[in-house]
């Protein structure tokens, strides 16, 4: 499969093209149609698929990575350009998600889930296809489903929650899922925002595809909000894979993006608005 990914949203810009915004979006070409990973925070997928001649009308699929607002904000924008589309994404990408952050003394909690209902996106075409489980979701592309949690030191975001049976517990990102293209040159992955932990997602493609070479990784790492020795041993296992090229966005951070650049060299890009990777 021949493929051209483009980031539409994200939270830098590269190349004085765009707008950026707390979020993740890629546009993915390829020989059998188009494709759209998640939609941004709603703000910049439209101007920025129009600066960068990315017809949004085009996509056959949509594909959701998890249910936080930063993922899932553009989705009415892209309906309302383009009607009638399947949207695959697991079951929990409609929980009521809150983060908690200390300021100061202060505790403040944000609403972070997806800000629409289900029954207004299908009102302007979205048909949803959730899945749980590993998935082909067309020849060639693949959806991961949920990641069995292994490492044991990627470990769940302390400030996030969910609404599960009426009581916010800690999020467990059952629905987070990545992305796969199976092409000549490997295998290509697309990450919305990492919540089930970098190394077990990879872990989970090896074992699902049975294939181990990645010609490429790209999207949200979530290596933000890792502790120093939690990074130190991501990257260590990143290190043992075979991965021809890593170009991290989003929830990657900068301290984890220098630390991922002096590690992988030039095989290092930061994907942020208008990054293209051809394959
Ligand atoms: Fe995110
Ligand atoms: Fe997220």
């Amino acid at each position: 499969m021949k493929t051209r990914i483009t980031i539409l949203c994200e939270n830098l810009v590269g190349r004085l093209v765009g707008s950026g915004e707390h979020g993740f979006s890629a546009f993915i070409e390829t020989d059998q149609g188009n494709y759209l990973f998640d939609t941004g925070s709603g703000r910049s997928i439209v101007p920025n698929s129009l600066t960068l001649d990315k017809d949004l009308k085009s996509i056959r699929k949509i594909f959701l990575s998890h249910g936080h607002y930063d993922h899932t904000g553009g989705l009415p924008e892209v309906l309302k350009l383009k009607g009638k589309v399947d949207v695959h994404a697991h079951p929990h990408v409609f929980l009521d998600r809150i983060a908690v952050f200390k300021e100061e003394d202060r505790e403040i909690k944000r609403f972070i889930g997806i800000r629409y209902k289900k029954r207004y996106l299908e009102s302007l075409g979205a048909n949803f296809v959730f899945n749980t489980d590993f998935t082909e979701v067309e020849k060639g592309l693949f959806l991961t489903g949920e990641v069995p949690r292994q490492t044991n030191f990627e470990k769940p975001d302390p400030r996030l929650f969910s609404e599960m049976d009426g009581a916010m517990t800690n999020d467990l990102f059952l629905d987070d899922q990545s992305l796969i293209l199976d092409t000549d040159k490997g295998i290509v992955l697309i990450l919305g925002c990492a919540h089930s932990g970098m190394i077990n997602i990879i872990n989970h493609v090896i074992n699902k595809m049975g294939k181990d070479k990645f010609h490429a990784i790209l999207g949200g790492t979530h290596l933000d909000f890792l502790t120093p020795e939690q990074l130190e041993e991501s990257i260590k296992s990143l290190k043992r894979m075979e991965i021809g090229k890593i170009g991290v966005s989003h929830c990657t951070g900068m301290k984890a993006a220098f630390r991922l650049q002096q590690e992988f060299g030039d095989r290092f890009f930061y994907g942020w608005v208008g990054s293209v990777l051809e394959v």
